[in-house]
């Protein structure tokens, strides 16, 4: 029987970008689309299970080897140094990490606060360019922080920007093109070899050839 190889996939809009590329792997990617709250998906045909976690939980699992290997947004991986192989980026879920503030309102002369679900890429942004901020470490819906006087500025990211302009944001400065990748387990990656580098490759030639139009 073919050996198991477990996937760790991140839940919402990157899965939802996923699915076509691995379908053109030849992934059976009905078993991702079904409708129910089970978090263990099973391909046992093709040897493959798919693990349906946070997207920031993702590079976690397969650090851990919880998985073999996963797909992680870049900016998951800014933010903490894993012990991860990185062997392709996929093209999908691409999207900026971007500085933005109250449309029209300069920033404060002082420190500026800056509300943030990244911390890490924040603080290196704004010392990169000799800047003091207070950064301010928050979970989600990050452009009520300025609207509310929580914060100056945000660091967030930036797909259609209606979420910006819809809470009266405007970009201010870019911090880093996002778009997400393949990670492997390292050991995984070298003692399981013959199975997980076959699987790479195949993702690499479907990442690479998007149907025409796309
Ligand atoms: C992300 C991001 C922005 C929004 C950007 O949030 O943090 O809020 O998407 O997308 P847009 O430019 O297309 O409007 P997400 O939906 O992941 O929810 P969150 O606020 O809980 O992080």
């Amino acid at each position: 029987m073919t050996e198991v190889v477990t996937i760790a996939l991140p839940k919402g809009r990157v899965l939802r970008a996923l699915v076509p590329v691995l379908a053109r792997a030849g992934v059976d990617s009905d078993v991702l689309l079904a409708d129910d709250r089970s978090l263990v998906r099973e391909a046992l045909q093709q040897g493959l299970r798919f693990l349906l976690v946070k997207p920031d939980d993702v590079a976690t699992y397969v650090e851990y080897g919880a998985a073999d290997i996963g797909v992680c947004g870049r900016d998951i991986l800014m933010e903490r140094s894993y012990e991860l192989y990185q062997p392709l980026d996929l093209g999908v879920g691409r999207c900026r990490m971007v500085v933005a503030g109250v449309t029209g309102k300069p920033a404060p002369l002082g420190v500026p606060r800056v509300g943030t679900k990244y911390p890490r890429s924040a603080t290196d942004h704004f010392a990169r360019r000799g800047v003091q901020a207070e950064v301010i470490h928050l979970h989600g819906s990050v452009e009520l922080a300025p609207v509310t006087g929580l914060a100056d500025l945000i660091v967030d990211l930036v797909e259609t920007g209606q979420t910006l302009s819809q809470n009266g944001l405007e970009e201010r400065e870019e911090v880093a093109r996002i778009s997400s990748v393949l990670v492997a387990n390292r050991a995984a990656y070298k003692l399981r070899q013959e199975r997980i580098r076959p699987l790479v490759e195949t993702l690499r030639v479907a990442a690479s050839h998007p149907p025409a139009g796309t």
